[in-house]
């Protein structure tokens, strides 16, 4: 680990450049409109270009009980708009993201190779890891050739999970560039369902980005001017199905856009699971709402189009008022070709969740921040982050409800754990029984004024691990904090 002085240094100097730059503005601010130098985002052609599909990484090596991959992020030049190159930044120069395969009770390791010109930090989203591979925001891989090993367990039941930068000060623009990538975990509770599996299993990344007009991806954090939507890293690309069920994995890997997802026949979906994998249920959906780091798990009947038929994933949620709703309310293009043999199937039951258990913690966190523009500060329970205060002290093996409140008026935030899966037991003040919200998740929304009550068991390691809210700048400017779980009441503060 990187000792804690430089980073402190490292990030001083980084906020201190942007704070001077006038760059560091809390999301409501009003931003300079669009400079002649952007790209003006009407120009770039809808569903013209095929979506592609995450490369599925191979691993270097394998044994009985692990599989060992090898990672260099690094810039790479990218063809995102038509007929020009962008650079971003990945991990071994995929974008979008790679994709890792795991399996419940086998091991991952894999070991990155940090060649960009800023600090990393590889987080697992939605992993049960020990802190030494969580990825944690100060636990950095140096620029210019650091590495670091991550091991990753797998001691938890299938999950539809990410990984990315998460080094603090750095992840907003690192993420926003690109680094991040796939990583489904299944297990046999899963692979004994007869689910669409193969090319029918479609994993599809969401995000926005601004460009200029050389095609470069401009960042400004608190930037209200991300009018490209990109799915699997095109613009408005199009998807070429056959009319049979697929299954689609759709991830919120936007920096601050929440979304909510409609097919343009307004007809519905099968949600089958959300962040920690399967529902036990499948929901009927017409509308899927996903903020920043949420996924969301569901089945397209395709069949039911004539061939030939164009469906639009529409984006019903504008996130800022002036969003050009012929941009921001189209994210893509199905393309329904001719029908083929399906023999897949939605069972009516789909997992046994574990049982929730009774909690002996309560709790309670406020997400809070400055409104009217006037300060860059962003705070849970009225603080910001403070990488050497331990804000939570957790007794190990313990069940706790954390009711957790957005305390703003008109800014959205989210809340995401580092560590554990947990349960959604309320949404504003209604129990959350049934639904997309039932599954087990790691990331929950949170409209302003929205109260949610989560119930989490901490478990199986020991460490320091954080919270915070997942759009990525408001965490960067402290809408994060430490909990720490610990056997030993003598260690907690
Ligand atoms: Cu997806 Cu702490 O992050
Ligand atoms: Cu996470
Ligand atoms: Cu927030």
């Amino acid at each position: 680990m990187i000792q804690r002085r430089t980073v402190l240094k490292t990030g001083a100097a980084l906020t201190g450049a942007i704070g001077s730059a006038g760059l560091l503005v809390p999301a409501m601010a009003d931003t300079a409109p669009a400079q002649a130098a952007d790209l003006d985002p009407t120009t770039i052609p809808q569903f013209e270009q095929a979506m592609p599909l995450p490369k599925v990484l191979q691993p270097s090596s394998v044994s009985s009980t692990t599989s060992y991959y090898r990672i260099t992020m690094k810039e790479a030049d990218a063809q995102i708009l038509p007929g020009r190159l962008t650079r971003v930044r990945t991990f071994n120069g995929s974008f979008p993201g790679p994709l890792i395969k795991a399996v419940s009770g086998r091991r991952v390791v894999v070991q990155q190779t940090n060649q960009l010109s800023v600090p990393t930090s590889v987080h697992l989203h939605g992993a049960h890891v020990p802190e030494s591979s969580d990825g944690a925001p100060m636990d950095l891989v140096a620029a210019g050739g650091g590495t670091k090993t991550y091991t990753y367990p797998n001691s938890q039941p299938h999950a539809n999970m990410w990984f990315h930068d998460h080094a603090h000060h750095y992840e907003s623009e690192t993420v926003y560039r690109g680094l991040t990538g796939f990583y489904l975990l299944t297990d046999t509770v899963e692979q004994k369902l007869n689910l669409p599996t193969g090319a029918y299993d479609v994993p599809i990344a969401l995000s926005d980005a601004r460009f200029d007009d050389s095609g470069q991806l401009v960042y400004a954090m608190g930037d209200r001017m991300r009018r490209v939507l990109l799915a699997n890293g095109k613009p408005w690309p199009y998807f070429q199905v056959a009319a049979r069920k697929y299954r689609l994995r759709l991830y919120n890997t936007s920096n601050m856009r929440f979304y909510t997802l409609k097919l343009s026949d307004g007809s519905a979906m099968q949600q089958i699971g959300s962040d920690g994998g399967l529902l036990e249920k499948p929901v009927e959906v017409t509308s899927v709402p996903l903020s920043p780091g949420e996924r969301a798990d569901l089945v397209v009947d395709f069949s039911r189009y004539p061939a030939g038929t164009r469906l639009i994933l529409e984006n019903t949620a504008a996130r800022y008022p002036d969003d050009p709703a012929e941009q921001i309310g189209k994210v893509l293009q199905f393309r329904v070709g001719a029908p083929v043999a399906d023999s897949s199937t939605v069972p009516a039951t789909l997992r046994t969740l574990p049982a929730l258990g009774t909690a002996t913690v309560n709790r309670s966190f406020e997400l809070s921040m400055d409104e009217s523009g006037a300060s860059a500060d962003s705070f849970i329970n009225g603080k910001a982050y403070d990488m050497d205060r331990v804000d939570t002290e957790v007794e190990y093996g313990a069940t706790e409800i954390w009711t957790v409140r957005n305390t703003n008026t008109r800014v959205p935030h989210n809340f995401h754990m580092h560590l554990v899966q947990f349960r959604v037991l309320e949404r504003g003040g209604k129990p959350v029984t049934s639904g997309p919200e039932s599954g087990l998740k790691d990331t929950v929304s949170l409209m302003p004024g929205e109260t949610v009550k989560l119930q989490a068991t901490f478990t199986g390691y020991e460490g320091t691990y954080v919270y915070h809210c997942h759009m990525f700048d408001h965490a960067a400017m402290g809408m994060m904090a430490n909990f720490r779980v610990t056997k030993t009441p003598s260690a907690r503060r």
